[in-house]
């Protein structure tokens, strides 16, 4: 198929661009660097700067995909809270205007890159996809309004659609020839790359938030699922796909590492010791999150293999250091 990638310059997408070149497909990758350089835009993929916003300009009915797969986008809930306009902007407006273009130029499957942040507090452990959606960031309402959107457009307009909802990807992509594709983002936010950093020396020690708790350890558990695992539930979407249909699924692997089980597996895996800073919660940080990624095990046929903490954490430091 020839598929447009949007954000392929970042953690996932340039992961989900190599598996499906490697699988034959043709990839254009979509991404206005805002949060990434091109390094990690595979070479064997056509790469166009611009905006998702503008995707008509390349989205043509001449330039003939047979899909999109949208994972452009702001990350941070963090800054969705302080900056919500820049969030409603990239990845609401710009999600809009994707569907319009794709409707526009007759091009009828779409896999979207949603969020856990769509649940907010849990109201089930493991979440499932039935359970109720209130996020408390606008990170995740932005990413919710695009869902909803989407679920109109295979309705009236059959869109043959998949929206994944991630939780915690981490580590990295680590291919037979050498190639190693990872998380870098500018402001890094997330657990692992920063206790990474730590270990190495670059930032003095690892900001901690909360140890009371109610979990064996008084940490927050979170479901880390392997980029590598994440990116390969794409493929199977894509084929899974199906006119009219807006599926859903959670991308998880079931059970959660607490915060604690993190560091010590960074002290494990890079022989460093790993000071902690422990700090007060954070509002809006629910004591346990993780997913039942049963639906997409059964209907993908997806099982995700690498599932150790520690091969996870290592695969993150492999590209780390090849980084710095
Ligand atoms: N990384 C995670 O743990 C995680 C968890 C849940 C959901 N997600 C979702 O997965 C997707 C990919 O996440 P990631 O970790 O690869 O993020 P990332 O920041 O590495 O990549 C996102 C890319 O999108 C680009 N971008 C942003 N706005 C754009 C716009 N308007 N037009 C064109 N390009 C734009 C950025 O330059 C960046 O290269 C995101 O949509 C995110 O919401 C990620």
């Amino acid at each position: 198929m020839k598929l447009l990638v949007t954000g392929g310059a970042g953690f996932v997408g340039a992961v989900v661009s190599r598996l499906l070149l490697d699988a034959g497909h043709t990839v254009v990758v979509l991404d206005d660097l805002s949060r990434n350089d091109a390094a990690q835009v595979p070479a064997d993929a056509q790469f166009v700067q611009g905006r998702v916003q503008d995707a008509a300009e390349i989205l043509t009915p001449e330039a003939g995909f047979d899909g999109v797969l949208h994972f452009a986008g702001l990350i941070s809930a963090g800054e969705s809270m302080s900056l919500p306009e820049l969030h409603w902007e990239a990845n609401t407006r710009a999600g809009l205007n994707l569907i319009d273009a794709m409707r526009a130029a007759g091009v009828r499957r779409l896999i979207f890159s949603s969020t856990a942040a769509c649940y907010g507090e849990p109201s089930e452990l493991p979440l499932t996809e039935n359970a109720v959606t209130m996020p408390i960031n606008t990170y995740g309402a932005t990413k919710l309004a695009v869902d909803l959107a989407i679920a109109s457009e295979a309705r009236a307009h059959k869109l043959a659609a998949v929206s994944l909802r991630y939780f915690n990807v981490a580590g990295a992509y680590v291919g037979a020839d050498g190639t190693v594709i990872g998380e870098r983002h500018d402001p890094e936010t997330h657990l692992i790359p920063i206790a990474l950093e730590v270990a190495a020396g670059k930032r003095e020690k690892m900001p901690m938030f909360g140890d009371d708790y109610p979990t064996p350890d008084g940490t927050c558990i979170r479901d880390y699922i392997h980029v590598t695992d994440l990116a390969r539930a794409h493929l199977r979407a894509l084929e899974a796909a199906t006119p009219g249909e807006h599926r859903i699924y959670n991308l998880g692997v079931g059970t959660g590492f607490s915060n604690k089980q993190i560091i010590d597996a960074v002290r494990e895996v890079t022989g460093a010791d790993v000071p902690v800073e422990w700090l007060p919660r954070r509002p809006g940080d629910p004591a346990a999150l993780y997913a039942s990624s049963a639906k997409a095990q059964a209907e993908l046929g997806w099982t995700p293999e690498k599932t150790e903490v520690a091969d996870i954490v290592a695969d993150a430091w492999t590209f780390y250091r090849r980084q710095n």
